[in-house]
């Protein structure tokens, strides 16, 4: 099999973490003799220093050329001043809009070697595995018109039926493979544009009568996530609101340095962690790179048809926290923090032993709890 990726470090840690989905890709592509066409490209704000653009023309040409995409993170302080189309953050978005990305899953679960992370008590976030659906293509991100001058700033909210339509089949079909459950999370009590998707959600759900659909405002959704996350199965929400929900989902679990995320669109794929560029600690080598890694699992479940190897990673990624490798934004006051380096190499090592027999993955599980 062959298979072509464009990578996109970024910034900040970036780099770093995307090194550690490189040490991945090269393990499991030995193990099921994959050829891995890669080809990496400046993107956010090392681009801008380069090219005096966020992304290139051509780099969105290859990405488009492309079977997947997967990105590291992008922006820093340094471009913090700079005009509003000329940030790091417009990559990203670019790609986003040009690839036709609008379907945005960050899944969230708890692993029993973080529970005792989470800022929520134990039996408050047992249980927790939920799946967030965000629109990403649409809403007050791309809405025109959108401005700033000396007096006033705006943004447009604006959504049509079939950018609500074609998300909303994304979140029932995902639910039919999980727990059959749609919380539609919207702010309808305010916005003509939230009851324009509550209502399209809702004629969307008619075909899907096995699962339950529950409507829910955003700011009360809020605070179930942080009181009762357990109740959620799949989340559907629009772009904005998506953003900060997944966030706190990121919180919950630990570490924001945990969560994957992949983008869909019709014919484009992308998969980036969660967490930003996070320059406090770039270049250190402490960066946790397990939001990078399960993107690269859900690569291979979701592009290359290979739930095999993604499930792979993810027990090697749970494996290595069972032996208490954990990065600083993990490790508890008494434990010492392992380096990106360290806990890729834990990582790999399991892949490679566990593939070859020798570290069945059923004692993992036992590890694990
Ligand atoms: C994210 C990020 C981006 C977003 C930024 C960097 C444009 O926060 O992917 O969650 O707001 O979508
Ligand atoms: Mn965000």
């Amino acid at each position: 099999m062959n298979c072509r990726i464009i990578l996109l470090p970024g910034d900040g840690i970036g780099p770093e973490v995307m090194n550690s989905a490189l040490a991945v890709l090269n393990e499991v592509g030995r193990i099921y003799d994959i050829t891995f066409n890669l080809t990496e490209e400046l993107v956010g704000g090392c681009c801008y220093e380069k090219h005096g653009v966020s992304i290139t023309n051509e780099t969105v040409k290859s990405c488009r050329g492309a079977d997947t995409v997967l990105l590291g993170a992008v922006g820093g302080p340094e471009w913090d001043s700079l005009p509003h189309e000329s940030k790091p953050e417009t990559a990203l978005l670019r790609l986003r809009e040009e690839l036709g990305l609008y379907s945005n899953l960050r899944p969230a679960i708890i692993l029993p070697q973080l529970a005792g992370h989470s800022p929520l008590k134990r039996k408050v976030i047992n249980g927790l595995d939920l799946m967030i659906v965000r629109e990403l293509t649409g809403g007050i991100y791309f809405g025109k018109p959108r401005g700033h001058n000396s007096d006033k700033g705006w943004n447009t909210l604006v959504y049509t039926r079939e950018e609500v339509e074609r998300i909303a089949h994304t979140a029932f079909q995902l639910a039919r493979k999980r727990a059959n459950r749609v919380t539609s999370v919207h702010k309808a009590n305010v916005l003509e544009s939230s009851q324009f998707w509550k209502s399209v959600v809702s004629d969307v759900h008619r075909s899907y009568p096995e699962i339950t659909l529950t409507d829910m405002y955003v700011d009360n959704a809020a605070m179930q996530l942080v009181s009762a996350p357990a109740q959620f199965d799949v989340i559907l929400t629009q772009n904005m609101f998506g953003d900060i929900l997944s966030d706190i989902t990121g919180t919950l679990t630990g570490s924001l340095g945990m969560l994957p995320s992949a983008s869909f669109g019709a014919n484009h794929a992308m998969y980036e962690p969660v967490h930003g560029s996070a320059p406090t600690i770039a270049g250190y080598g402490v960066a946790n790179p397990i939001g990078m890694i399960i993107s690269v699992a859900m690569m291979f479940t979701y592009s290359l048809d290979l739930t095999e190897a993604g499930d792979l990673i993810n027990k090697a990624v749970e494996a290595a926290l069972a032996n208490g490798y954990k990065t600083e934004d993990i490790a508890s006051d008494d434990e010492t923090p392992c380096t990106t380096k360290e806990m890729t190499d834990a990582i790999v090592g399991t892949i490679n032993r566990m593939y070859d027999g020798t570290e069945a993955s059923t004692n993992m599980e036992k590890v694990g709890k």
